[in-house]
Parts: structure tokens; C-alpha cells; sequence
């Protein structure tokens, strides 16, 4: 089954050709030069930017999987969650694909397909397992009990892990997106240097990041008052040692109590280097079954919606044309 997705939540504007679990070709438009200067995504320029691009992206998009519109079997948008005005731009584009083209439209949701990255890489992964997603703007342990059912049984209280890393990488002076600056410049931790609070939740699985957030907001302002010196390498590896060890833990607990056999990494912060070699250490230790997207899939790409669209579509999950894009939606909306 032949699917051309459209991805345009944030600020990559992505177009790609599925056929199943397999990619026929992915091309990814990034805007993160033109955001850096402003330290994060501009929401305006993002959706901008989409409209610009997205009818270049889509046909390059065919051009690379050497298919003609006509061989296409559906078309699959990311519809929630995201940033509006950036979804409306990748919603109406699939619209407009769909109509002229009559074939069915499916709508994906953001998270999903951020799990179904795994899919492409992992061929042999399938439900049930227990998955950490982890990204700029969620932070969200669900028990996927098949392709189209989720059981969310924990979420962030307040910022994301993606977020909080971004935050204080720009505390630290560096560049958008914090996250991977952190990872790459990150050396030794030292804890009781730049000691960091663990964030207490009702529900164990629950994941709070605004304390360590405001935390590194107060050390870096600290020293600028007093005029000293952060030591940027070492702040950036204690930053990231204390979010993988409340990633680790948290995920970890959970799949003592579920019982799981199988973990699943997924969303931006999933290329994390610690996050993955700690987590590849615990799950070899406890006979536990692990997986990560390819690096090359851990950020957004149309790709991943196109193969969680055809188990979407599968499953009878087929939008009409008046399907509108939402800003928020749990991932057991259905
Ligand atoms: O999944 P994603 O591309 O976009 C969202 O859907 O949010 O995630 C982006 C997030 C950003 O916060 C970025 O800093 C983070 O993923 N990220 C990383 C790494 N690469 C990307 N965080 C930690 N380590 C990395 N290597």
C-alpha cells in the first residue's frame, strides 16, 4: 500500500513515499538555521516556512520513490499535536492531495508515529511493549498494547525533557537545539558542583522538569551575578546524567511493575548518547527486550507517519474532509 505522508508539526517540513514499514524515500526540509538566532522555534516563521516549502518537499518526495501521483494508495498528515498554525499548513496540503487525487486521507498522530519510528528500524518489533517518548514537547510513558492502542500511565507535570535540555543549553550559551549541543559537548558530571533537585510526582510514573529547569536558570544567573565562570562541559554532562537518571528510573520502575518484557525509546531525545547506553546497560542486566529508531528517524519525518498511517488505516482510521488540526490531543484520543 502505497503512502505519501506529510509531517509539519514544529519546524521540520517533511514529505514521504511508505509502502508498509518500508521507505520508498523521506525528505526532511529542517528550518533549525533560521529559528537558532532567535534560541528556539518562532511559531509565525515556522508555518511560514511550511507553506513555502511543502510543495517542493512533497515532489521531491515522489521524484525520490520513482512513483507518479496516480500510483498512490492514500495520503497521512500529522494532524495533532504541534504547533497550529504549522499542522494547518500539512492538514490542508494532504486535504487538497486527497480530493483531487481521491484517495483516503489518515490522520496520525504526532506521538504514534514518533513510536512507529521503531518500526522502520526494527523489523521485527511489534505490540505489546512499554514506550518512553521522549521529545521537545512531551514526555510520556504508554503500555502499547497494539498498533492503534495506547495506555499513557505516565506524563510530564509541567516542561518536557526535550524542552528542559533546550532551556538549559540556551542558559548555557548554547545553540538551538540545546538538546544535542548538551549531548555533544557534555564531559564528566559533577554533582556536587552543580548539585540538581530530583523532581517528586503523585504518580510514581509521572515525569516533573521545571524544577531542574528553574534550577539551572539559578545556577547560570548565580554566576553571571557574581561574575564567575560556568564550567559549560561539566554543567552540561550533570545536566544530562540527572534527566536520563529520571528518565532511566521512571521507565525502569515501570517495567518492573507491568511486568514488560520489551522497552521502546522514541522522540528527539531518544538520539540521547547516555540515555541510550545507560538503557542498554539496565535492559541487558534485567533480560529486557530494547529498541531505538535509527538516529536518522529519532527527530521528526514524515517517514514514521507514513508507517503508523497504514496501521492507522488498518484499523478503520480514515478522516473526511473536514478534519481539523489540533494543538493538543492525547495519544489515546481513539
Ligand atoms: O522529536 P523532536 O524532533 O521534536 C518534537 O516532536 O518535539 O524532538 C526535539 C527535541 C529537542 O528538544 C532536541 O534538543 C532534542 O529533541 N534532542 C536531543 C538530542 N537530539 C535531539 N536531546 C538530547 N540529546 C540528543 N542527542
Amino acid at each position: 500500500m502505497l503512502i505519501l505522508s506529510i509531517e509539519s508539526s514544529c519546524d521540520e517540513t517533511s514529505v514521504a513515499v511508505t509502502d508498509g514499514r518500508k521507505v520508498l524515500s523521506n525528505i526532511v526540509s529542517t528550518q533549525i538555521e533560521e529559528h537558532k538566532i532567535y534560541g528556539g522555534v518562532v511559531p509565525e516563521i515556522a508555518s511560514r516556512r511550511h507553506t513555502e516549502n511543502i510543495s517542493a518537499v512533497c515532489r521531491a518526495a515522489i521524484k525520490k520513490a520513482g512513483i507518479e501521483y496516480k500510483d498512490l494508495d492514500a495520503v497521512a498528515v500529522t494532524f495533532a499535536p504541534g504547533l497550529i498554525g504549522a499542522l494547518l499548513v500539512g492538514v490542508n496540503f494532504a486535504k487538497g492531495l486527497s480530493y483531487t487525487l481521491g484517495i483516503p486521507l489518515i490522520p496520525v498522530h504526532h506521538l504514534r508515529s514518533h513510536i512507529a519510528a521503531n518500526y522502520i528500524t526494527n523489523e521485527n518489533l511489534k505490540p505489546p511493549f512499554l514506550c518512553l517518548t521522549v521529545s521537545g514537547g512531551n514526555t510520556l510513558l504508554t503500555k502499547v498494547e497494539d498498533y492503534t492502542v495506547f495506555k499513557p500511565i505516565g506524563k510530564t507535570m509541567d516542561d518536557a525533557a526535550g524542552e528542559c535540555l533546550d532551556k538549559a543549553a540556551r542558559c548555557m550559551g548554547l545553540s538551538y537545539p540545546g538538546g544535542v549541543n548538551i549531548d555533544k559537548i557534555a564531559t564528566e558530571a559533577d554533582t556536587k558542583k552543580y548539585p540538581l533537585p530530583y523532581p517528586k510526582t503523585e504518580n510514581k510514573f509521572d515525569f516533573s522538569f521545571s524544577g531542574l529547569k528553574t534550577a539551572i536558570v539559578n545556577i547560570t544567573h548565580n554566576a553571571a551575578q557574581k561574575k564567575e565562570e560556568i564550567d559549560v562541559p561539566v554543567l552540561a554532562a550533570t545536566v544530562r546524567q540527572k534527566v536520563c537518571d529520571i528518565l532511566i528510573d521512571k521507565t525502569m520502575s515501570a517495567v518492573r511493575e507491568e511486568n514488560a518484557k520489551t522497552v521502546v525509546i522514541a522522540g528527539g531525545v531518544s538520539a540521547n548518547s547516555e540515555l541510550r547506553e545507560r538503557m542498554l546497560k539496565k535492559c541487558r542486566e534485567e533480560g529486557i527486550k530494547l529498541y531505538f529508531p535509527e538516529l536518522k528517524y529519532c527527530g521528526d519525518n514524515a517517514a514514521m507517519v507514513g508507517v503508523q498511517a497504514f496501521y492507522e488505516y488498518e484499523s478503520g482510521n480514515i478522516a473526511s474532509l473536514d478534519l481539523n488540526a489540533a494543538a493538543t490531543l492525547p495519544i489515546d484520543y481513539r
